[in-house]
């Protein structure tokens, strides 16, 4: 059994696949692995759409796409919509206990918490992807394709779409899979993102 150190190792941005397919009840596992996540005051806000049909994934594609593009998402198996529903954190934190803490007001926040806990969420994703032997890789909506994304996914105005992951067995692209991480450019350095004690000391 692979530790969570060894399997951090192993996590990278998968942007090319096989084109094998990947049984539903593997799509399902990562998938649940997705609602372990923590989440703000339990809001529970997450959801998670799975498309496995080529056909959507298909008619999903940007036409402006290029062939490397196309390929990274027809050859994956299946793309994760990490979705999150911010009304329910709004809910959640109009309720009583919340409110006492609060003097009677939602808290203001101090930064999006839905979109923290979609981050949790599509972490757990990637990394139960890699445990299930496969590779993963994470994409931005574009704002102008928001709409024609929901419309063609059926997702409802109140869910927000965060990103996407593409999940699948993994191929070999050294052009690619290795343009923006480590590969081709130095970590920041560990002592500029970890301190200890104070910032500025
Ligand atoms: C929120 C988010 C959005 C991302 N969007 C894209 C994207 O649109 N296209 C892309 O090729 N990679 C995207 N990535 C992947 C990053 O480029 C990648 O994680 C980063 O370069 C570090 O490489 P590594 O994951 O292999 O360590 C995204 C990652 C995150 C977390």
């Amino acid at each position: 059994m692979s530790s969570f150190y060894d399997l951090l190792k192993k996590r990278r941005a998968v942007r090319s696949y096989t084109g094998e397919r990947v049984p539903r009840e593997t799509l399902e596992r990562i998938a649940r692995a997705a609602r372990r996540g923590p989440n703000a005051g339990y809001s529970q806000g997450l959801r998670i759409l799975v498309v496995d049909d080529p056909e959507l994934i298909e008619a999903f594609m940007d036409d402006d796409a290029d062939e490397r593009e196309r390929a990274w998402f027809l050859k994956a198996a299946a793309h994760f919509f990490v979705l999150t529903r911010e009304q329910d954190y709004h809910d959640r934190y109009r309720q009583p206990d919340k409110l006492a803490i609060t003097g009677g007001l939602e808290i203001v926040w101090p930064v999006p918490f839905w979109h923290v806990d979609a981050g949790a969420a599509l972490m757990l994703l990637w990394l139960a992807a890699i445990e299930e032997g496969l590779g993963a890789g994470v994409y931005g909506v574009p704002v102008e394709q928001d709409a024609q994304a929901r419309e063609l996914l059926g997702i409802p105005d109140d869910l927000t779409i965060v990103t996407g992951v593409t999940v699948g067995h993994p191929a070999e692209d050294p052009d690619w899979d290795r343009a923006t991480s480590v590969f081709s450019q130095r970590r920041r350095g560990h002592d500029e993102v970890v301190r200890w004690n104070r910032w500025d000391s």
